[in-house]
């Protein structure tokens, strides 16, 4: 009997474990647990298991094993590597329109069909509506995760992606588009895009391809070969991809862009795509957004998405899928990409895990009052740290006195739950219930089990780690929130309404106290004015409710004082 496990294991070993194949099916298993050492509490009656360890190093490697790889990831980050991708842009032709005079046969015909493209007079006209971000130009600009250099790319704003045939070229977005940002200035990868565009462009891309017919096409752009190639199969392509508009700007739909587009297609193994099925699918008329994740929490994560849905499986790999999908994918030539280009999927994997937040103090220097956020800490230990772990600090170390004001700012250890947590603390209901219209579509798939993917609808959502919180607003999956003062107040109390201003300038643009969006009166013109930045939390999908019970008292008043809420937010901003 032992011989038979020996060799099960053997085997086990030379699948899993041989130079750059597949990832260890250990590290994505649904019952994988962080590293280091366990500690289990009991909170209100509960156990909680938190581990000190994290997977920053996701795949233990050496140092400069470790390097290079991150090195070759951050390019996948910029630029968008799965070349079966089918929705993508002719670029010669794009040019030639930008180029052309304003009463040019094609302009005529594009402004019928959708006027906003017309206003377009280049491709950084096109990025900068879709709210995407430049290059960093200075060393001060650069943010704490590595921005590779991209070469002719940098002409452009990061997240657009670009792909060679022949010399030939066509265009994409990149994971950049949706998990950059301008944080006043400094550019950090893996930060929410505040008001990312991408699912209004498939909306505005469904609407030009299913508008010019293939002959029309021909005659008044006049395009090469190539680019009569790419928009045939783009246009062939966005018949299976099901767009909807988010709620408001700075939440996205991609989740609904699944699912919608696994609608359209058969219910085969491998959602053969045959003729585009017609359905009135619920996530058509039942909002399910939310904001893109920062990436720097995947570290001290084992389940993946806001409500830990996708109990297993590389979240990278998932996301390729999910990103193909919705860009109307065959799973036949995603399923072989994915296998034979494992490399790339570890490097970009490497650089997510890796990834950093911004930090406070690099921005508000000295500005954070540590006996203050001392007060706060014994606050967040009292009443948050079961579900949002222990942050242990450097000013609590015994050396701490002869550590300098940014050393004791550190954090020296984190304990977070040992295996990702769903907990309901009833905030809005709609994003994670949207995970079952379409859950068994995507389990379905020959392609998910190939790469592990599982996804088991919750009935919360999970706590998130709060490293880098201060810089994450507004808060919650929803956006609903507009600053942490906000979070610390009970629902009942709590603003209704907002508006979202973009992070230019740390004065103007952000309110410093209660760490947040700025109130009303005090947001600049140009965004007071515009009413796509007025956050409206009475619609459907962006209630500001929950998260309230662990504010009150045994009598159901208000637990913290203005002061004490100030006091746990000068912790937050350190952690
Ligand atoms: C169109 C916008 C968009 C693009 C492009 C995009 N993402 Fe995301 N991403 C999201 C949204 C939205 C979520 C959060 C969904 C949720 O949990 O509700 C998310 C979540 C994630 C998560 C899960 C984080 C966590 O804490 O569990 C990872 C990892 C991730 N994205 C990686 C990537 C990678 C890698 C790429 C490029 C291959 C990419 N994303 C491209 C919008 C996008
Ligand atoms: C019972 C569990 C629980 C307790 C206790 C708790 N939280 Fe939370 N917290 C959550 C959950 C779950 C979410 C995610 C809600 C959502 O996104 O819909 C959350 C979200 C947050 C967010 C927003 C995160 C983001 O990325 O937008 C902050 C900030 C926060 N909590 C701070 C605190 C603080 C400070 C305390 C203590 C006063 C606390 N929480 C106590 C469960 C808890």
């Amino acid at each position: 009997m032992k011989k038979y496990i020996f060799i099960i294991l053997c085997l086990n070993y030379t699948f899993n474990a041989h130079g750059n194949s597949a990832d260890p099916a250990s590290l994505w298993d649904k019952n994988a647990q962080l590293p280091g050492q366990k500690q289990c509490y009991i909170i209100h009656e509960k156990e909680v298991c938190f581990s000190d360890g994290n997977r920053k190093n996701i795949y233990s490697l050496p140092k400069e094993e470790l390097k290079n790889l991150i090195h070759e990831g951050a390019k996948y980050v910029l630029n968008y590597p799965v070349n079966v991708t089918r929705l993508r842009l002719p670029k010669e032709t794009m040019e030639n329109f930008f180029q052309s005079d304003t009463n040019s046969a094609l302009r005529r015909f594009i402004f019928k069909i959708a006027k906003k493209l017309t206003n377009f007079k280049s491709f950084n006209d096109i990025f900068s509506w879709l709210g995407l971000h430049h290059y960093p130009k200075t060393a001060q600009e650069r943010g704490p995760n590595l921005i590779a250099d991209m070469g002719e790319l940098n002409q452009y704003h990061m997240g657009v992606s670009e792909f060679s045939n022949h010399h030939q070229k066509s265009m994409s977005f990149s994971c950049a588009a949706c998990h950059s940002s301008n944080l006043f200035g400094v550019k950090v990868l893996g930060l929410t895009n505040r008001f990312p565009k991408a699912n209004e462009a498939f909306i505005l891309g469904k609407k030009v391809l299913k508008n010019t017919p293939t002959f029309i096409f021909k005659t008044v752009a006049n395009p090469s070969p190539h680019d009569l190639d790419v928009f045939k199969e783009a246009k062939e392509a966005i018949s299976f991809v099901g767009v909807k508009k988010p709620l408001v700007l700075g939440l996205d739909t991609s989740l609904a862009q699944v699912g919608l587009s696994l609608a359209l297609r058969e219910k085969d193994e491998y959602a053969t795509m045959k003729y585009p099925k017609r359905n009135r699918h619920p996530l058509h008329y039942i909002p399910a957004d939310s904001k893109p994740a920062v990436w720097w929490n995947l570290k001290y994560k084992t389940k993946w998405l806001s409500d830990a849905s996708i109990i297993s499986g590389n979240p990278v790999h998932t996301n390729f899928l999910w990103n193909e999908i919705g860009r109307g994918v065959d799973l036949y030539e995603l399923e072989d990409w994915l296998i034979d280009n494992h490399q790339k999927v570890q490097a970009l994997t490497a650089y997510v895990f890796h990834t950093e937040a911004p930090r406070y103090n690099d921005f508000f220097p000295q500005k954070i009052d540590i006996t203050k956020a001392k007060r706060g800490e014994k606050l967040f230990l009292n009443n948050c740290k079961g579900c949002h772990g222990i942050y242990e600090k450097n000013w609590s170390r015994p050396d701490a006195t002869e550590l300098s004001y940014e050393q004791k700012l550190e954090n020296h250890k984190v304990w977070y739950h040992s295996q990702t947590k769903t907990i309901n603390v009833g905030t809005d209901s709609h994003r994670r219930k949207g995970m079952k219209y379409f859950a068994d579509d995507l389990n379905r798939l020959k392609i998910s089990q190939t790469i592990g993917t599982v996804v088991t609808p919750q009935r919360g959502y999970t706590p998130p780690p709060l490293i880098g919180i201060w810089a994450r607003w507004p808060y919650f999956h929803n956006n609903s929130v507009p600053s942490l003062y906000e979070v610390l107040t009970p629902d009942f109390k709590r603003v209704k309404t907002y508006i979202a201003v973009d992070a230019h300038d740390k004065e103007k643009d952000f309110d410093q106290i209660k760490n947040g969006y700025p109130s009303p009166n005090k947001i600049r013109k140009k965004y007071r004015t515009d009413k796509d930045y007025f956050f409206n939390s009475a619609k459907k999908g962006l209630s500001n409710k929950g998260h309230t019970s662990m504010l009150l008292d045994e009598h159901g008043e208000e637990k913290f004082s203005h002061q004490e809420k100030l006091e746990i937010i000068e912790f937050l901003k350190t952690l």
